[in-house]
């Protein structure tokens, strides 16, 4: 079914804005790099890329008659903290089952940041003990079964609401929303860089650019360090989300990239070419990027650029999908 007719529960504000980054261009002496702040998509508890894949399942919830969305990650997840927003926002009740995804010595890495945002929001925040993994768990069964036994009515939203049947529809828009923007600014964005983890925000973008005249290259740059999940789920949220818009064809295997390189070894840990993109970009635009996720995507289009890899003449978007509450976490990186 086309995408226009997928139910969606208005949460941003309209397009998220698109402006250039000329001195980090002049700096880095190639392509010209241009971002895309999903970072400021709305008003709800600081945007973020959830934010604009949720306009899709909350409208799903609110159809299957749910009170409560039930959902799923780490600490510091980006991805629970706009759960509890656009729950708040659509009158419904959250429970987030928080995991210790990432063996971080911060002191207030549960207090802060992020998962102090869910709790001001009014979210039922449960700490759980487990490890990073995107896929099914049983914490989060558990939660479900705990709302059901209670009485309510819970919708599931999988890690990153990602490995789920609508997870895609909200990037896939996105890519739409990219093409209305470059008819406005004269300009052609030929590459796009994306920060990938569980998989559905390139995922959408690649079945949503298909679906265009002009080809262009989506370079997913990897922050989970499981280069193999990550590009396995990447590569299938991509053609279900392609097949559910009525793409009418197989994605190619050369409109799937993702790329190992930036990660370090180990999810939710900079390193120093993640640190030096966040103050390189902070310094020279003002632009203020995270430790997880960002700044890692960000110290790939930096490389890419500078080697041209990423040629001169290009236009490079940088699609910025927010997640700076996490920064509270990681001060001793900066001090
Ligand atoms: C700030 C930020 N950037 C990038 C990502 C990666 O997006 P995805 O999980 O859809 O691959 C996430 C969430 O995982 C995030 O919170």
């Amino acid at each position: 079914m086309p995408l226009d007719d997928f139910e969606r529960y208005p949460l941003l504000f309209g397009p998220s804005p698109v402006h250039p980054l000329d001195r980090l261009s002049a700096h880095l002496g190639g392509a010209r790099v241009w971002a895309k702040r999903e970072d400021c998509n709305s008003g709800l508890a600081y945007g973020g890329n959830k934010t604009r894949k949720l306009e899709y399942l909350l409208a799903d919830a609110v159809a299957t008659g749910a009170d409560t969305l039930v959902s799923i990650g780490g600490i510091q997840s980006n991805h629970t903290r706009q759960v509890a927003a656009v729950a708040a926002r659509a009158g419904l009740k959250a429970v987030l089952v928080q995991e210790s995804w990432v063996d971080w010595p911060d002191p207030v890495n549960d207090k802060v940041g992020n998962i102090l945002l869910s709790r001001i929001l009014g979210a039922d925040v449960r700490l759980v003990e487990e490890g990073f993994g995107i896929g099914f768990k049983e914490s989060w069964q558990q939660a479900l079964d705990d709302v059901r036994a209670a009485g309510g009515v819970p919708y599931a939203i999988p890690a990153g609401a990602s490995d789920h049947r609508l997870g895609g529809l909200g990037f896939a828009n996105w890519a739409y929303e990219v093409e209305r923007q470059e008819r406005e600014l004269g300009v052609f964005f030929d590459t796009i860089v994306v920060c990938s983890v569980t998989g559905s925000t390139q995922a959408g973008m690649i079945a949503g650019f298909a679906g265009q005249d002009r080809p262009r290259r989506v370079l997913g740059i990897d922050a989970s360090a499981k280069i193999d999940e990550t590009r396995a789920q990447v590569e299938k949220i991509a053609r279900n989300t392609a097949e559910l818009i009525g793409l009418g064809r197989d994605l190619r295997a050369d409109e799937i990239t993702v790329l190992a390189g930036w990660a370090g070894d180990l999810y939710g840990i900079p390193v120093a070419s993640t640190v030096d993109a966040i103050r390189l970009t902070a310094q020279l635009e003002g632009m203020i990027i995270d430790p997880v996720y960002e700044g890692k995507s960000m110290a790939a289009l930096i490389d890419l650029v500078r080697d041209g890899e990423i040629p001169a003449d290009s236009n490079v978007l940088y699609a910025h999908l927010g997640g700076q509450p996490a920064l509270n976490a990681y001060s001793s990186v900066f001090s």
